[in-house]
């Protein structure tokens, strides 16, 4: 048995997403089950060197976890001798000027989406990545969840038949933050902090379509900024300047349609947070996080239309639920696992910076498409 030590610069990781799921959940987890087995009894062993701008908040981390590598200096992190890896969780804004560093110093990188704020920008860190020939990574952490991989395997199975139409669900009301603290970071709703459901979720709902159901050929959105005025962190009222809410229409490859909502000034009714149900010529499917159920058409009702009879069909009731037949790890680490994989054994690896550009290239023509009000074709991207 030998092993292999691989330095992972982390930034951003006194944040949400950076902390608990890719540092916390990930990393350490990787290391919790014994490092990452490479085949021929090698073993990856992960070593994290934390940096952030709070040195107070680093040093108290990085002790909580029994870690000795921690530094404020970017440029300090990724000349360590162990660093072979840049990974950013950082706020949206601060993402591009350290990717560029980090490519430059010929580190493989691993990043949060959205992978930078336009489309352009995106692009041009794929073209940086790829001429310098590092690794590169993007999250898409939902394509690796329980729920979403079950509902693949009904698409790769045929299930659908003939697939007509997707609808999301996505949201939840975060709170105002003035009688009850808000349950996410304030930036996310100022446009010139990064903020904004569209940047934020299209990203998302790109590698989702694409990945799972067919490539994304238009947009059309309509956003709205439903709560203007929030309490920050400190106790400071401010406005909200981006959008809270998105309602898109998504053509697919196909003339599948898909039809998106996402909001964070809506009260869940429904079983998860997120929930898209696809409806095919052979049955439909509706899959969260975690499940995924599904209604085949022998299986279908036949409802008829009349108002003044109470529901004759407990509707809910009809489906079935898709089992697990397999054990489903946290979906951060199994995306990691894979990309660790990709840098040290050159495993195929799909989900690279280009694949990231394509989430920013439909958060951009999301955007644009609501402020002109019109439909915008999603062109091919290539670098
Ligand atoms: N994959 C997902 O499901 C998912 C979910 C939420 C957020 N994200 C992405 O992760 C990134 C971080 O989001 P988060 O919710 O963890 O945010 P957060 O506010 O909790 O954390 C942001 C991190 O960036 C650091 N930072 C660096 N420069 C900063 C600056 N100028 N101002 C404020 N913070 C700064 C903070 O110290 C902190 O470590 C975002 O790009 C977001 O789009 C991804």
């Amino acid at each position: 048995m030998s092993r292999r030590v691989i330095g992972i610069v982390m930034n951003g990781v006194t944040g949400r997403m950076g902390y608990r799921q890719h540092l916390v959940r990930s990393i350490l987890a990787i290391r919790d089950q014994g490092g990452l087995p490479l085949g021929d009894g090698e073993t990856l062993w992960p070593e994290p060197i934390l940096v952030g701008r709070n040195a107070a908040k680093l040093e108290d981390l990085a002790a909580r976890h029994g870690l000795t590598h921690w530094t404020t200096s970017l440029d300090e992190a990724l000349a360590h001798p162990l660093a072979e890896i840049y990974f950013d969780a950082q706020v949206t804004p601060a993402r591009e000027a350290a990717l560029r560093t980090a490519i430059a110093a010929g580190k493989h990188i691993y990043t949060e989406k959205p992978t930078a704020e336009s489309l352009e920008a995106a692009l041009d860190l794929a073209r940086l990545a790829r001429d310098a020939g590092v690794c590169n990574g993007a999250v898409q952490d939902k394509l690796f969840l329980p729920g979403l991989r079950k509902l693949k395997r009904l698409v790769d199975g045929g299930f659908f038949g003939r697939i007509l139409s997707v609808r999301g669900e996505f949201g939840y009301w975060v709170f105002e933050g003035d009688w009850q603290q808000a349950q996410r970071p304030s930036w996310n709703y100022r446009a010139e902090d990064g903020g904004g459901m569209v940047l934020d979720m299209f990203p998302h709902w790109r590698y989702v379509l694409d990945g799972i159901i067919a490539p994304v050929r238009s947009v059309y959105a309509h956003t709205a900024t439903h709560v203007p005025e929030r309490t920050d962190e400190h106790g400071q009222v401010y406005r909200a300047t981006a959008d809270d809410a998105a309602y898109g229409v998504f053509e697919l490859e196909g003339g599948i349609t898909a039809q998106i909502n996402s909001s964070w000034a809506v009260r869940v009714d429904r079983d998860e947070l997120v929930e898209f149900q696809v409806d095919g010529t052979e049955g439909s499917a509706v899959a969260g996080l975690r499940e995924c159920r599904f209604q085949h058409r022998a299986a279908t009702p036949k409802p008829v239309w009349n108002p003044d009879l109470p529901v004759t069909e407990p509707f809910r009731a009809q489906w079935q639920r898709v089992p697990d037949n397999e054990e489903f790890d946290n979906g951060f680490k199994a995306q990691w696992e894979l990309f660790l994989r990709h840098v040290t054994t050159g495993s195929a690896y799909h989900w690279d910076l280009l694949e990231g550009a394509k989430g920013v290239q439909l958060a951009e023509l999301g955007l644009r498409s609501a402020r002109e009000g019109r439909r915008m074709d999603v062109p091919e991207l290539s670098l």
